[in-house]
């Protein structure tokens, strides 16, 4: 179907400096890997989110990988995830051993809270996964509090949320590791795909470098000649006396050029997505079908825009949108428990009334950064056009 105005993955354009910056690392006679954007990158990512370390993977699921295996599951180990979010917060879990424990969302906010985590806590839970999800930040900091004494390693998925705060700290900065995206879709973009993790813990400094790169690092002795033993060498990364093993997860040179640039206007474009966002909210404020999450503030960086449509005419509300107006609406974040992977492996049954409501009603608007002005306005009449006939 062609649609006048498509639900895009592709979030937002570059500007010349972001293209020059391009073109410069481009022609930059070094490795197009490993190299000096990468430590620029990193260096300005931590400034910006106020992290002591971040390390620049080639998605967020990369990061996400590396959590789920510095967290070391034994057997039994649980992990407590939403089922209402995108599936890489989940599998690299399973995938590293642990069993997933479903936690429900708060039907207001879309995210899992302190309480919808709380019921789900067991003597095996190990590690618990929190998403900002739409790039709302949910109550990390309750959350923490929560675990604190405890020996559970808290993931934040900020993948959605960077340049969020919540109580004036940035998301992916209070918890064990904060995993960040830079997909084609996302607020902020490294030419499609890119991620970076977040760690205040010194013990992950060097691992991390390591089991992002295939294993290598320096000798650990002074060398006569750089060439002898070998050039570098390739350890067994060890974290608590236990072998994690490694991968390849580097992010390229250019795209590192550009997220450095990227950077200095993360918070613009947020600003921008923002003030649209409430624009749009603001507009259809008469219709009480739709309910949005309105947050003005920097708790919220909608990177979606997404409502929940109470009068139960949701599929019919995206038809016609589709058809009569061709706009594309689309629903998100199918309950993992649903998908035939998660059944598969056991994981099909899910209490979680509020996710299961959510999907069921929910309806993502297009909201690219590349949106104009005049295609945002057309969405808001089409719309009401919508609402008034059905
Ligand atoms: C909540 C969430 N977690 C993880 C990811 C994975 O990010 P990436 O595509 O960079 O691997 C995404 C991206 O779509 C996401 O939205």
């Amino acid at each position: 179907m062609n649609f006048r105005i498509p639900f895009s993955g592709r979030g937002h354009a570059y500007v010349k400096s972001e293209i020059d910056a391009a073109v410069e690392a481009m022609h930059a006679p070094l490795s197009l890997t490993q190299n000096k954007y990468k430590d620029e990158f990193e260096k300005k990512f931590s400034e910006y989110v106020g992290s002591k370390n971040t390390f620049a993977v080639n998605t967020a699921t990369s990061a996400l990988e590396l959590s789920a295996q510095m967290c070391q599951f034994e057997k039994d180990d649980e992990v407590i995830i939403p089922s209402h979010t995108y599936t890489s917060s989940a599998y690299p879990f399973l995938k590293a051993g642990a069993k997933i424990k479903w936690a429900d969302i708060d039907l207001d906010t879309r995210v899992v809270t302190k309480e919808t985590i709380e019921v789900c806590l067991s003597e095996n839970t190990r590690a618990i996964v929190v998403p900002h999800l739409y790039g709302f930040g949910a109550q990390i900091d309750e959350i923490m509090r929560l675990v604190e004494g405890s020996n559970i390693i808290v993931i934040e998925d900020a993948a959605q949320s960077l340049g969020v705060r919540v109580n004036g700290k940035m998301t992916g900065t209070f918890a064990d590791f904060g995993v960040y995206s830079f997909h084609s879709h996302k607020n902020m973009t490294t030419l499609g795909e890119g991620g970076m993790i977040a760690t205040d813990q010194i013990k992950y400094k060097e691992l991390i470098p390591m089991l992002r790169h295939n294993g290598h690092c320096n000798f650990d002795f002074e060398r006569e000649n750089y060439w002898q033993p070998a050039m570098g060498n390739v350890d067994l990364p060890m974290l608590n006396n236990v072998p994690i093993m490694p991968s390849n997860y580097c992010l390229g040179e250019v795209e590192c050029a550009i997220g450095v640039e990227l950077l200095k206007r993360i918070d613009q474009l947020n600003q921008q997505k923002r003030e649209r966002a409430l624009y749009f909210i603001d507009s259809l404020a008469e219709f009480d079908q739709l309910d949005f999450h309105r947050v003005d503030s920097d708790r919220h960086n909608y990177h979606l825009l997404v409502a929940m449509d109470n009068s139960g005419k949701r599929d019919d509300f995206i038809k016609k949108m589709a058809l009569d107006e061709g706009i594309q609406c689309v629903v998100q974040y199918y309950p993992l428990n649903r998908y035939d992977l998660y059944s598969k492996m056991g994981l099909g049954e899910a209490n979680c009334q509020n996710a299961d409501r959510f999907f069921d009603n929910m309806i993502s608007f297009p909201f690219q950064h590349m949106l104009t002005d005049s295609e945002l306005d057309q969405i808001i009449e089409a719309t009401k056009r919508v609402l008034k006939k059905i």
